[in-house]
């Protein structure tokens, strides 16, 4: 039986994916937790593994007719535990965040004490925002970065774990620009009994690439996202210690999801066979490389980063002393016309609602992908910093998109 769409063809998906996909490749693609990923992960994400269902996990479905499913999701377990030196993985989750509730479900009872960066210093909705079910269930203490050096406040951590006494200290952000160092979380954690767990979504392919410390070694527990840094399909992972394989993969199904999304994981698969190669190596390493080219053409500009620059992929841009009255809603608005996409971000102690923010967040990890480098930095910087000063004046806005898809087109993102 033919399927409608083989006579009706569906021109009005298709006309908005397209439109899309040429979103993507003619303007600069600056949001930190995006990328481009390969046509073979988006072969594997596009394929009929989407007609399976496979509740359970490898050798133990609720389904029959699991037999290959299985062996794929063996081997993305088999290579992401690979990749990071984990003794357990679970590659089911869909995202992140349902990665971190799992994770949460795994070790916390409702009610438990919980340490987690504070979002608006640079921390994650679900390390217990007030907005967001981790809130909800769990008792979260926020640390923050210091009011000086604007990098998380370690003795903070340490004196609120003494002074609370956390079942699991959280490490992982969203916008933080800086090294994040397992080791003295760890140090913290075992001084007051409690687990670590390591939210490495924005950095789990700058750890894969070698350009990051690896939390594994030190972290109960690691969730991270795959779409990021690392390059895959959208959704999520957790590593753990032996010892929590059993209570994640309860967490995981039945406890939070039901069917796995099995061309997905094939997806994950494929992308961490990607990060195993020594080409990826050599991308993290420019992604880190061009932040800092980026970060120090920004300053050039008269911008100031938080915390002065950046270790990583990221840097987070505090508006005011370019221009008092810019704020970060009004940056990206000008800058999306100008065909640049980043996005809105608060700064350490935002004067302004978090809807309108002093600063916007950079991320390198797309523009790397396309392959540039330091002197493109340079320029993108120029670009960003022309649409800011002459955002009143839309000749000069479309003169600077002009130069933006003449960058891009020197850079395609798939050929
Ligand atoms: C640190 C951190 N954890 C979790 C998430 C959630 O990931 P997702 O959007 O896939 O749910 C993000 C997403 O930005 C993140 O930055």
């Amino acid at each position: 039986m033919p399927f409608p769409s083989d006579t009706t063809p569906d021109t009005e998906v298709f006309d908005l994916i397209d439109r899309e996909v040429e979103r993507q490749c003619t303007g600069l693609q600056l949001i930190a937790s995006e990328n481009f990923t390969s046509p073979a992960v988006m072969k594997a994400v596009g394929s009929a593994l989407t007609n399976k269902y496979a509740e359970g996990y490898p050798g133990k479905r609720y389904y029959g007719g699991n037999a290959i499913v299985d062996e794929i999701e063996a081997l993305a377990i088999a290579r992401v535990k690979s990749l990071f030196g984990a003794e357990h993985a679970n590659v089911q989750p869909h995202s992140g965040a349902n990665a971190n509730m799992c994770a949460y479900q795994a070790v916390l009872d409702p009610g438990d004490t919980v340490l987690g960066l504070s979002l608006d210093h640079g921390g994650h909705l679900t390390h217990g925002s007030p907005v967001n079910v981790s809130g909800k269930l769990y008792h979260f203490v926020a640390y923050k970065v210091t009011p000086g050096d604007e990098r998380i406040d370690m003795e903070q951590v340490r004196d609120l774990a003494i002074e609370h006494r956390p079942k699991l200290i959280v490490a992982g952000t969203t916008s933080y620009p800086r090294r994040l160092d397992p080791e003295p979380f760890k140090a913290i954690a075992d001084e007051v009994g409690a687990m670590l767990m390591f939210d490495a979504a924005h950095i789990a392919g700058l750890i894969a690439g070698g350009v990051a410390p690896n939390p594994v070694p030190y972290a109960d527990i690691v969730t991270f996202t795959t779409h990021k840094t690392l390059r895959g399909p959208r959704g999520g992972c957790i590593l753990a210690k032996a010892e929590h394989a059993a209570a994640i993969d309860k967490a995981v199904f039945p406890g939070w999801q039901g069917g796995p999304l099995e061309h997905v994981i094939a997806g994950k698969a494929v992308a961490f066979f990607e990060a195993s190669q020594p080409s990826f190596r050599a991308y993290a390493g420019q992604v880190v490389a061009n932040a800092s080219a980026l970060a120090e053409a920004l300053v050039l500009h008269g911008f100031r980063l938080v915390s002065g620059g950046t270790d990583n992929h990221l840097m987070v841009v505090d508006l005011r002393p370019f221009d008092a009255d810019l704020t970060g809603k009004q940056a990206q608005a000008v800058l999306d016309v100008a065909g640049i996409t980043l996005n809105k971000n608060t700064i350490p102690d935002d004067p302004r609602s978090p809807f309108v923010t002093s600063g916007v967040r950079i991320g390198t990890p797309s523009v790397t992908t396309q392959g540039m480098g330091a002197a493109e930095m340079g320029e993108i910087a120029g670009l960003i910093a022309r649409a800011l000063r002459q955002r009143a004046d839309d000749g000069e806005l479309a003169r600077v998109r002009a130069d933006v898809n003449v960058l891009c087109s020197r850079f395609p993102a798939y050929s």
